[in-house]
């Protein structure tokens, strides 16, 4: 049902500040997370070895997260380092621990063969491209978590075309109907949309010159503020790159210039979101928001906006559980149109994986 061999994005790291133990449950697993007094973050199984009390209730205490119950400690290995009163404690008493790092403004998670977790190409590599802009200025969020499986929010992130009848107000422009007149190539062209699938990828770059009125209003309320004019009217070039990586990854590149102006710096929104799973029936979900011009404020705003519109999208995507029921949501019956291509592609890739991991399992039993 997951992909275990794969980093997660686990919590934010003000979530984990000040002490704070966080209890969060992923990928079916209730994890206790948190950062001891020398900063190094941590995360173990939410239920001590002793009475099986939440670790979350517990205290940090130097290296140590300190149960809540009667005191036993547990360094970031999950072993137990301290019990009241016993001088000897078993090496065998300890609690399951998972790897854990911080990268691009984000605490991520390892939940699969910790002797894999080594391998850092899980993490997508659009959020380094992100850190190598010093002048975006980015923030990043969290929304509690929603009941639905990770992957209608996946296919929800990855298909452009819902814009157009959910978000009419900000994202739902002409230019998302270029989504249904896609080619395989990396060129951009104008009105259409190339792609390039790889092996656990799938990018995607749509096109318009001269973009009028019927571009989505967002457009333009960018470009009014990049220019710190009351509105912008004329046309524009609008310009998006989009990637989707498996398991759970979707960011947005969007470059607006004047119409005819290739030369000119281009206003940037850069967005990264994460539908991380939490049981078979919901998903977290983070996100980032980056721009290359404003300030705190505007930022603000546009965070805020992609906050109100995403919460347009978890009323479709709560509802679509809600029919599903407790089925897999892959096996109800339903149909495709020439507009889910690549949501469909990236499905393929996630049930790859999925095979491949249940084989190697089925392998690893035998043996
Ligand atoms: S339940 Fe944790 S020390 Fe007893
Ligand atoms: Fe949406």
């Amino acid at each position: 049902m997951y992909v275990n061999n794969s980093w997660y994005v686990a919590a934010t790291p003000n979530e984990l500040a000040n002490g704070n133990i966080l209890a969060r449950t992923i990928l079916g697993h209730k994890i206790a997370l948190f950062k001891t007094e020398n900063g190094q973050y941590a995360a173990v199984r939410d239920a001590c070895i002793h009475r099986q009390a939440p670790l979350s209730l517990g205290h940090i205490v130097g290296e140590t997260i300190q149960c809540g119950y009667h005191g036993a400690r547990f360094g970031t290995d999950g072993r137990c380092t301290h019990v009241p009163g016993q001088d000897v404690i078993s090496p065998k008493a300890l609690v399951r621990s998972f790897p854990v790092c911080e990268r691009h403004g984000f605490i991520w998670i390892w939940m699969g063969d910790p002797e894999l977790a080594v391998d850092e190409s899980t993490i997508p590599k659009n959020l380094a491209l992100l850190d190598a802009k010093p002048e975006m200025r980015s923030c990043s969020g969290l929304f509690e978590s929603m009941r639905a499986n990770y992957r209608l929010l996946n296919d929800n992130l990855f298909d452009i075309t819902h814009a157009e009848f959910v978000h009419p107000e900000s994202f739902g422009g002409e230019e998302v109907r270029f989504y249904r007149n896609a080619h395989q190539g990396s060129e951009p062209i104008d009105r259409g949309l190339t792609y390039e699938i790889k092996e656990r990828s799938i990018h995607f770059r749509t096109h318009a010159d001269s973009l009028g009125d019927e571009g989505a209003p967002l457009w333009r309320i960018m470009m009014a503020q990049a220019r710190n004019i009351e509105s912008w009217t004329g046309p524009l070039d609008f310009t998006m790159e989009v990637s989707w990586h498996a398991p759970c990854y979707t960011s947005f590149h969007i470059y607006l210039r004047p119409a005819g102006q290739p030369d000119a710096t281009p206003v940037e929104f850069h967005d990264f979101h994460a539908a991380i799973p939490e049981t078979a029936n919901s998903s977290h979900y983070f996100y980032t928001v980056g721009i290359n011009y404003g300030d705190e404020n505007t930022l603000s705003h546009l965070a805020e906006e992609t906050r109100n519109v995403f919460k347009q999208d978890i009323i479709l995507l709560e509802a679509q559980q809600v029919s599903v029921g407790d089925l897999d949501v892959l096996s109800v019956p339903h149909a495709s149109f020439s507009g889910d291509r690549l949501q469909l592609e990236g499905r393929k890739i996630l049930d790859k994986l999925l095979n491949k991991e249940r084989q190697e399992k089925s392998i690893a039993q035998e043996i």
